[in-house]
């Protein structure tokens, strides 16, 4: 297989990993509806759902399998011949249909989820992807909770399902837990002790438990991994998983240290963003990165004044590659005469120095009655001056 070395794939698990989180749950319309926007996103690959969890599940990947072309639809089993079926089955329609199989990879799983043996798991991995590899070309294997497992082991996991038929493999840290260094040098183990790896892609699948996830997938695509696994807004089982947001903008806007790119069109996030929180009732929290309601305004005097001069004084990301129509200047009690004159220009008002300064006091007798001072409040504050005079 020949791939691009600087193609980063992105594989969504919104509608997976995304939707397993209580109170999330959609309807298979609803699931279209966030498919199609992930489509027109420009991700690789759709995880659909857990075909074999529920019938809802399972008619939801037959539909998305319908609704969508371009990306690969992907369904998720256990190691198990019931469940691989049943992925089958529902990727009926997939025009570049995915499965997704695997085992517990850690001693902890091995032993407390299994009750079982290295040995035993690893026929079973081997077993699981051999079956599947019967009815569909592409196969992802998961090795989970592979952040806790020992890596001489995992390597051996990994070099036997390669050599089994699979064609991308999954390392995921399931409960959160390595450090970035720890992820990274685990993948670069992977890459420089499984003899056939090559024949594979390496995926990045990683939780949010220490909040590192993101810092974990990106120290993995450092190390060789070319996939990875992500959610809008990093919704996802207890802290979550890795937003998809955060990655791709790490990676556009590091592109001269790194070289590497995906297919997003980061222009949708905002949208998507806010489509997926309203529909999965899963509010986002106004300091996150990316889509956060704050992450692209300015509410102190100093840094409006510095952005106002020069927005990259304040500005990483031009506000515009997201999707906002530009950055927000929030008027309130911190802001200076910098921002203020900038909001009445806004409005058409021309304002000299002396004016700015009376203007300035008004303002902020008004800001420190209120939390945010809208356009409204800035209108009443100039016809207010025109009456006094
Ligand atoms: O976190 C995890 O290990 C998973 C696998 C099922 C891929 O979600
Ligand atoms: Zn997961």
């Amino acid at each position: 297989m020949l791939h691009d070395p600087n193609r980063v794939y992105v594989f969504d698990t919104t509608l997976r990993d995304g939707e397993q989180v209580p109170g999330c749950q959609l309807s298979t319309p609803e699931k279209i509806e966030i498919a199609k926007a992930l489509e027109a996103l420009g991700v690789d690959v759709i995880e659909a759902g857990f075909p074999i969890s529920s019938p809802g599940d399972f008619q939801s990947v037959v539909e998305l399998s319908k609704a969508v072309s371009e990306p690969v639809i992907c369904a998720l089993t256990r190691a198990n011949k019931g469940d691989i079926d049943a992925a089958v089955a529902a990727l009926k329609y997939a025009k570049r249909p995915r499965i997704h199989t695997g085992i517990g990879a850690s001693d902890m799983h091995i032993k407390y989820k299994f009750n079982s043996t290295r040995e035993d798991i690893l026929v079973r991995a081997v077993d699981a992807v051999k079956y599947a590899k019967q009815f569909v070309e592409d196969i992802e294997f998961y090795a989970e909770d592979a952040g806790r497992a020992d890596d001489i082991f995992l390597a051996q996991m990994i070099e036997a399902v390669i050599a089994a038929g699979a064609t991308v493999v999954n390392i995921p840290d399931t409960n959160g837990y390595c450090l970035p260094e720890q992820y990274g040098a685990k993948i670069l183990y992977l890459k420089e002790n499984v003899k056939n790896i090559d024949q594979a892609i390496i995926s990045v699948h990683c939780h949010n438990d220490l909040g590192l996830a993101t810092a974990n997938t990106l120290a993995g695509v450092i190390n060789g991994a070319r996939q990875v696994e992500c959610t809008i807004n990093g919704i996802g089982e207890r802290a979550g998983n890795t937003a998809l947001e955060e990655v791709v903008m790490v990676l556009k806007t590091h592109h001269a240290a790194l070289n590497l790119s995906t297919n997003i069109n980061s222009k949708h996030f905002t949208k998507i963003s806010s489509q997926v929180s309203r529909m999965m009732r899963m509010p986002v929290q106004p300091n996150k990165a990316i889509v956060g309601q704050n992450a692209f305004a300015h509410s102190s005097g100093i840094h409006q004044d510095g952005f106002l001069k020069h927005r990259e004084n304040y500005e990483i990301i031009n506000p515009e590659d997201v999707g906002l129509d530009e950055a927000g200047i929030i008027l309130t009690a911190r802001s200076g005469r910098h921002a203020l004159k900038h909001h009445l220009e806004r409005l058409s008002y021309v304002i000299d120095k002396i004016n700015l300064d009376q203007v300035y006091e008004k303002f902020l007798i008004m800001a420190d009655q209120k939390k945010e001072i809208s356009d409204n409040d800035l209108l009443a504050l100039m016809s207010d001056g025109e009456e006094d005079t």
